[in-house]
């Protein structure tokens, strides 16, 4: 297997990160962009990054060369430029996210390709059986989903659709696995598990901001100081970028066919229309202008803890939840929280310590307040109460 040909499409980001897994590893990768700018700077990033590899003595100069010399750079995706994916066993496809375009590019992919090559898609969002939808052979198509960056972040998400055969999911699994990644399974659903789980992290915070309980500064110092997150929920925001994170939770809220557990927020369209995008246009909740000043918190344990309290109680929640629909395993949702988003701890181990009686009735008392679905309990955390079980417990109620 360290020898099979994979395939990249798409020299951004992502592709070109994943390119950089893939001849690290010791695979002949061939790597293609629309673009040619966009291969000429993957190819740059590449000599840059295996150049700090050299420096810092990870890797030698010759087999730093030699990952280099193992990466072929395509320009242009038609039939043509496409040729030169024939020998791969498996390509993944990192381009622009699109549905129809994507969809595009795998008709004139497949058959170019053998016809036991994988078909994996990096796609945050899209529905992988819609991506099978447009190949001959929709077993061959997966979901492998990387984090960004993604030679350093150690999570893939692997995904079968309803169409996927076992062998190919196993085979695409296994590649992950050689790559030194952290391998999770996730089903077919809006948001995998990460882009899921996570949702109330931001959503709760922005909710928290819009009620008036306190102003983002708090609630950023509240779950880094108490909850123990590495960057609050609007700092992070403001860092992933408004246009990305409320795309992603507009596409989960829309796939879930307007589930209030996933509802938008008005406050954060509001920045995105007005271009305050984050860090990238020096304005988002907070300004980054050179000299700008930064709203102090109003370190008030209490108040701390109250902010806390709810976040997590929403977060341990969609966690019962995805395991309770079988989106994945209760291992799965802690591994990948912990090694996708960095979370502190796995938030099912987490709501075992909090003590589940004490979530479900937060969530109990947060719904009768408002009279919002968005905080009503997962059926699997009322079993598991019930049931006095840990939430870690795999054991299915019915
Ligand atoms: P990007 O914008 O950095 O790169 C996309 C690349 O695809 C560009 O170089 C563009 O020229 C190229 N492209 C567009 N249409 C093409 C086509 N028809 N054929 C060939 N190349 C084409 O985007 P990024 O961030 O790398 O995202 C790529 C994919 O990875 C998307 O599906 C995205 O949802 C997914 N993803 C992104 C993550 C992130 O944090 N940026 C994390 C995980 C997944």
């Amino acid at each position: 297997m360290s020898h099979a040909t994979i395939g990249v499409i798409g020299a951004g980001a992502m592709g070109a990160g994943i390119a950089q897994v893939a001849a690290v590893h010791g695979h002949p990768v061939v790597l293609a962009d629309a673009l040619p700018a966009a291969t000429a700077k993957a190819r740059a990033g590449h000599a840059k990054a295996m150049a700090r590899e050299v420096e810092k003595g990870r890797l030698t100069q010759a087999a730093a060369d030699a990952v280099l010399a193992r990466i072929t750079y395509v320009d242009g995706v038609t039939a043509e430029a496409l040729a030169a994916f024939a020998p791969c066993d498996m390509v993944i496809e990192a381009i622009v996210e699109r549905l129809d375009v994507k969809q595009q590019l795998l008709r004139t992919l497949e058959p170019i390709v053998a016809p036991t090559a994988i078909l994996a898609s990096n796609t945050s969002s899209l529905s992988i059986a819609a991506l099978a939808g447009a190949c001959t052979e929709k077993s061959r198509v997966v979901g492998v989903h990387f984090f960004n960056p993604a030679p350093v972040m150690p999570l893939v998400e692997i995904i079968p659709a309803i169409t996927t055969s076992a062998d190919v999911t196993a085979r695409a699994t296994a590649f992950a696995a050689s790559w030194k990644k952290v391998t999770v399974l996730a089903s077919d659903t809006p948001g995998f598990i990460v882009n899921r789980v996570a949702r109330p992290f931001y959503g709760e915070s922005l909710r928290l901001l819009e009620e008036g309980v306190a102003d983002c500064a708090t609630i950023d110092w509240a779950l880094r100081t108490v909850g123990g997150f590495r960057m609050g929920p609007f700092e992070l925001m403001d860092f992933i970028g408004h246009d990305v994170n409320f795309a992603v939770t507009r596409s989960v809220f829309d796939g879930m066919f307007h589930d209030p557990r996933y509802r938008p927020s008005l406050r954060q369209q509001r920045l995105l229309e007005a271009g305050w995008l984050g860090r990238k246009t020096g304005r988002g909740f907070y300004e980054y202008a050179d000299g700008a000043s930064q709203p102090a918190p109003t370190e008030d344990p209490v108040l701390a803890q109250r902010i806390v309290d709810r976040v997590l109680a929403m977060l341990v929640n969609e966690a019962v939840e995805a395991v309770h629909l079988g989106i994945c395993s209760t291992t799965d949702v802690e591994l990948a929280m912990t090694t996708g988003v960095n979370y502190p701890r796995g938030l099912l181990a987490w709501g075992d310590e909090i003590g589940a009686p004490t979530v479900l009735a937060r969530l109990q008392s947060l719904q009768f307040e408002t009279g919002d679905d968005r905080y009503r309990p997962s059926v699997r955390l009322r079993h598991a109460v019930q049931a006095g079980a840990s939430l870690l417990d795999a054991r299915r109620y019915s």
